[in-house]
């Protein structure tokens, strides 16, 4: 019988986390959950109601109420979105509504691939393995001004990379499940790798550990 695998892929904006989780998910034959659209989810109900973002109460509120169909990720990208959802995201309650949803996901057969900036340390802290993805801040917001590009928008690279900043700041600093990479992740600088090589490298490291046991 295969063993239930969970697989924790932490790492800041822009790093290509969630890229590289939905393909191990795909390889492995495990589902796959991007925890920050949760988050953005949130902040996209606020925003679509006139709420503030950076209003606590109300985002625990929208966090208790958040429907299934809210988590529609065609509808969550967005600079501003992802802003909010970095802003809700510091609220403890915030956290605390969303945990065990993301929990269940990860324990229902036959295991999953979560990606997100807290899932080794807080979500999922006995994963079966933890990787924590990181890039240079350049690197990262030059794939960041790239895919605004090719939606057709006009970024300013500047502006993206003074944004990624700020919103790595607000996800390491705050003091409720703060970005961190767990003591026993493995860690995956993907600076200078594009999404086949990032993809290769974890491939070979979960496989050389599941071979040993
Ligand atoms: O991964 P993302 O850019 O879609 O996440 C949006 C925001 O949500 C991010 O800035 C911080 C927050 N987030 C979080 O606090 N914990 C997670 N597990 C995932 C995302």
């Amino acid at each position: 019988m295969n063993p239930h695998l969970v697989i924790a892929v932490d790492g800041p904006a822009a790093s290509g986390k969630s890229t590289l989780a939905k393909r191990l998910a795909l390889h492995f034959g495990l589902r796959f959950l991007d925890t920050g659209l949760l988050y953005r989810a949130v902040a996209k109900a606020m925003l679509d109601h006139d709420l503030d973002p950076g209003d606590a109460a109300a985002a625990v509120r929208t966090a208790e109420e958040l429907e299934a169909e809210d988590v529609q990720p065609n509808r969550l990208k967005g600079e501003a979105i992802g802003q909010g959802a970095s802003k809700v995201a510091a609220v403890p309650a915030v956290r605390a509504a969303l945990l065990p949803f993301q929990r269940r996901f990860a324990a229902r057969p036959p295991g999953a691939v979560l990606a997100g900036r807290d899932v080794g340390t807080v979500v999922c802290p006995d994963a079966t393995f933890k990787l924590f993805v990181t890039a240079s801040e350049e690197e990262r917001a030059r794939r960041r001004y790239e895919e605004l590009r090719q939606r057709g928008e006009a970024p300013i690279y500047a502006a993206v990379l003074a944004e990624l900043r700020e919103r790595d700041r607000r996800d390491s600093d705050r003091a409720v499940a703060p970005m961190r990479v767990a003591p026993d992740a493995w860690v995956l600088d993907s600076t200078g790798l594009d999404a086949d090589a990032a993809f290769e490298a974890a491939r070979r490291y979960i496989e050389s550990q599941l071979e040993r046991r």
